[in-house]
């Protein structure tokens, strides 16, 4: 089977024109993983990958939008082994928000109070789906994000799965309408954040789905329903109600995995859940993650397939 899904120039995203996307979505389903066990790549030293391994973790990202690699660093809190390897995958320029330390790298912990304990992922709460960043303005687009996994938690904290891609294909299918309303410029608002009185965000306008400079289909969602304002129009709300349905329903495309100490996962900022998670005294939960402006290299050679065994389960 050919590994190579793609040669995007954007023509599959115009709505105008179907045969472009009917021969780009047949390479792509032909060429997506059938297990979640496909995705990983097993890799001795993050910091340092082998030839064999950029390029079959290059590989993966180009027919899922993400990789699994699982490595042998155990539970060392080197914040290093994240940024090396993603300087590796072509990644180089973090998003170095508010709450992220000082290196851009962000260390997700249950946080016992201040600033971070306000904000979901530094809780042991479950997260609907979202990809990273939709509330950043385009100028700041977050096109890749790694989870580097240090410590698991006692119980929980795995991640639902599902390329944006495939959710494009699997709402496009249904209706092109529904593809249409969530490309308009318009379609989601985040509202402005206040902090002490202050505007420390304004108002933000956009679309769902975007096609950038190197015809790659970009995405922003959340399932939360505060701090979001949806279009209000009849074409909207359908095209919602059939995304929603989408991620709700059992499918072979989408993957559950958990993460275990040496694990990653690099993506580009596909759509994923979290689900609550339960530390104990031996087990404290303990995720990197490093968002990034650039995708995914996609300078790769072709390789060759061989099948990866790996002790997280599947989903479905
Ligand atoms: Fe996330």
């Amino acid at each position: 089977m050919s590994a190579r899904p793609q040669v995007r120039t954007g023509a599959a995203f115009d709505l105008a024109g179907d045969a472009a996307y009917q021969a780009w979505r047949t390479r792509k389903l032909a060429c997506f993983p059938k297990s979640l066990a496909e995705l990983v790549v097993e890799v001795r030293d993050p910091r340092a990958l082998s030839s064999g391994e950029r390029q079959a973790l290059l590989e993966r990202c180009e027919r899922a939008n993400m990789a699994i690699y699982a490595s042998a660093a155990g539970g060392d809190p080197d914040k290093e082994i994240p940024r090396r390897l993603g300087l590796q995958l072509g990644l180089r320029d973090l998003d170095a928000n508010h709450l992220a330390d000082d290196d851009g790298i962000s260390p997700l912990a249950v946080a016992a109070r201040g600033t971070r304990g306000e904000f979901i992922p530094y809780t042991n709460r479950g997260i609907n789906w979202h990809t990273d960043g939709y509330y950043n303005p385009a100028g700041r687009t977050v096109r890749a994000v790694l989870l580097h996994c240090v410590a698991r938690a006692e119980t929980g904290g795995e991640n639902d799965l599902l390329d944006h891609e495939i959710a494009y294909i699997q709402l496009r299918d249904l209706d092109p309408q529904h593809v249409r309303a969530l490309m308009a410029g318009d379609a989601m608002t985040i509202p402005a954040r206040i902090e002490d009185g202050r505007v420390a965000r304004p108002a933000q306008a956009g679309p769902v789905f975007s096609v950038d400079a190197g015809g790659f289909l970009h995405m922003r969602y959340t399932a939360r329903a505060v701090s979001i304002e949806w279009k209000n129009d009849a074409a909207t709300k359908a095209a919602l109600s059939a995304l929603e349905r989408i991620l709700e329903a059992p499918s072979p495309w989408m993957f559950r995995g958990k993460l275990e100490p040496g694990m990653g996962l690099v993506s580009n900022n596909v759509l994923h859940t979290r689900t609550p998670f339960a530390d104990s005294p031996g087990h404290r939960r303990l995720i990197y993650r490093a968002r990034y402006f650039q995708r995914v290299g996609a300078a790769a050679a072709a390789g060759n397939m061989r099948p990866h065994s790996s002790s997280i389960g599947e989903k479905r």
